[in-house]
This record gives structure tokens, C-alpha cells and sequence, in this order.
């Protein structure tokens, strides 16, 4: 069937999970569980770091930034694929489809230059201690993540832009549970060879140079940290970091993995499983990560908490 001879298109089909049958229930559950965790989860982190004076250094304004990317993150994917597992409806329009695309590569972006621009920030905390303030003052850590959040931008719309003008004429059936950049370009009947230079530029921009300068970072911090002598020092200057990397291992790693791993037809279901995974729990893990195994954000509850207790 010729899907651009009968005139404009109107909608998608997202096929995965759509005919999930065996643990349907289970699917939608843990969707709604996933979302809403990270919601909350990342509006406490913004909230908690909004009312303590304390935590107004440039790592929590980061992590700030952060927890506002990862809301729009799940909610980029999650809604539209709870709304196909309730309702067996798994049509999508256009227009919505490419509104998804928009959001997340958005804030996928800027979810990797937010995390670059803390392992910069842990890196001069580390390896340049004395000139700490004056380097990451406010008007540095603004322009960084104003920077973050407009280069993340413009990349989206372009990619979105390049999208919006493929022809769908073979198949309107997305093999994936959200519309995703890579899916849209392999979906189109549109010649798309002249874009994969484009696409080479861009990848290496968005995600080797942010990569690496992470990597990086970290080779110098932990190479600082192994130097200091006196083992208490050692400890607290390694423990300001834990969080952080933590958060880019669970970041990276997934990605990582799926990168290197053979393709194989037999797994596709669980390739999807794997990233549904990766797209909804990474983004509910970081305010654990950062609100467990930290004592400046744990205390800051306990004052909240006594606080509130005194105040009634
Ligand atoms: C993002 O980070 C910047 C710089 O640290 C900070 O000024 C700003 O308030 C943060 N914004 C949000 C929404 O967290």
C-alpha cells in the first residue's frame, strides 16, 4: 500500500508493547509506578533545593537543572505509551509524534551537556579547589546552563525540522514505543543518505565531545584524589563526587551496552524492555542517587522536617 498517493498523513501506528498480551497489567503498572516516582521524585529534588540556602552551590543548581530535564524526559515518552497500553489505541498523529521527537531529543541533549557541565564543575572543585569560587561564580554557572539548554534546543528543532519533512510512504508502523529520531529516519521512504553527514556531525558534537570531556574530567579527579595523602581528606573529596558519577554510569552505561551489543532478532522484545527500562527508571533513579548517599541533601530534609514540626 502507498500510503502518499491517498493524500496527507494523518497518523502513526506504535507497534511495541501494543501487543504485549502476557503481563499487560504488569506493563501499565509499572508505567504509572515509574512515572509518577520520577515526578515526584525530581519535583522534591527542585524543591528542597529551592528552599535551602545551603544547597545554593553550582552542583545543586545543576542538579536542579537536572530534575527539570528528567520531568520533561518521562514526560516526552511515558503518557502517550500508558494512554496505547490502557486503551489498545495505538494511533498516533502526526503532529503528536513529532512533538514527542521534539521533547525528547531535547531533553536527552540536555540531560548530557547538564551532566557535562557537573563533572566540570566537580573537576574544579577537585583538581582547582583554591580558585573554586572564582571560576564557577554565578554568571559562569548561568551562561553554562543557559548554554545547555539552548544548544539542546536548536539541535532538537533541527532534527525535528528534518523529520517533519520525510515522506512516509511504505509503512506508517513505528517498530519502536515512542517516535524516536533514528526509528522516523529508518521508517521514511525518503531518500535520507544526504542526512547521515549531518547526523555523523551531530552525534560527535552531542554526544562524543560531552562524553569524553566527562571521561576526562574524571580521569584527572580521580588521578588528584589518589595523590592527596592524608585519607580523611582523601574520602571527603572523593564522597562530593559519588553522586555525580553514579548518576553518568547509569547514564552512559545502558547506552553503552546497547551500542556494543550484537543484534539479534530473537531479543527485540527485550531490546524494548531494556530501553523502556532505561527511559523511565534512569530518570527516577537521580533523586535517589543524589538524596540517599548524600548528607548535605539528607540534612536539608531534617531541617525542613524540624522545621515544619516547630512551626505547628
Ligand atoms: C539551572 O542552573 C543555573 C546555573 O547554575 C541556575 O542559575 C538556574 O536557576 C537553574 N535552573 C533550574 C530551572 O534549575
Amino acid at each position: 500500500m502507498n500510503y502518499c498517493e491517498n493524500g496527507t498523513i494523518t497518523d502513526f501506528q506504535i507497534l511495541d508493547f501494543s501487543n504485549f498480551e502476557t503481563g499487560h497489567i504488569l506493563l501499565t503498572v509499572g508505567i504509572i509506578i515509574m512515572y509518577l516516582m520520577a515526578i515526584l521524585g525530581n519535583l522534591m529534588i527542585t524543591m528542597v533545593i529551592g528552599l535551602v540556602p545551603n544547597l545554593h552551590t553550582p552542583m545543586y543548581f545543576f542538579l536542579c537543572n537536572l530534575s527539570v530535564v528528567d520531568v520533561i524526559y518521562v514526560s516526552s515518552s511515558l503518557p502517550k505509551l500508558l494512554s496505547i497500553t490502557i486503551t489498545q489505541d495505538n494511533r498516533i498523529y502526526f503532529a503528536g509524534c513529532i512533538s514527542q521527537l521534539f521533547f525528547f531529543t531535547f531533553s536527552g541533549t540536555c540531560d548530557i551537556f547538564v551532566l557535562t557541565s557537573m563533572a566540570v564543575d566537580r573537576y574544579v572543585a577537585i583538581c582547582r579547589p583554591l580558585q573554586y569560587t572564582l571560576i564557577m561564580n554565578r554568571r559562569v554557572c548561568a551562561t553554562m546552563s543557559a548554554m545547555c539548554w539552548t544548544v539542546s534546543a536548536v539541535n532538537s528543532l533541527l532534527l525535528t525540522l528534518l523529520t517533519s519533512v520525510l515522506e512516509f510512504c511504505n509503512s506508517h508502523e513505528i517498530s519502536h514505543f515512542f517516535c524516536e529520531f533514528k526509528t522516523m529516519t529508518a521508517l521514511s521512504s525518503s531518500d535520507t543518505t544526504s542526512r547521515e553527514i549531518f547526523i555523523f556531525v551531530e552525534d560527535i558534537i552531542i554526544a562524543f565531545v560531552p562524553f569524553s570531556l566527562t571521561v576526562a574530567s574524571y580521569v584527572q579527579i580521580i588521578s588528584t584524589i589518589l595523590k592527596i595523602r592524608l585519607s580523611e581528606t582523601r574520602l571527603k573529596a572523593f564522597s562530593s563526587c559519588t553522586s555525580h558519577l553514579t548518576t553518568v554510569i547509569l547514564f552512559y552505561g545502558p547506552i553503552l551496552i546497547l551500542y556494543m551489543k550484537p543484534e539479534s532478532e530473537y531479543s527485540k522484545e527485550l531490546d524494548n524492555l531494556f530501553s523502556l527500562l532505561y527511559v523511565a527508571v534512569v530518570p527516577m533513579l537521580n533523586p535517589f542517587v543524589y538524596s540517599l548517599r548524600n548528607k548535605d541533601v539528607l540534612d536539608a530534609v531534617r531541617k525542613i522536617n524540624a522545621r515544619n514540626i516547630f512551626s505547628t
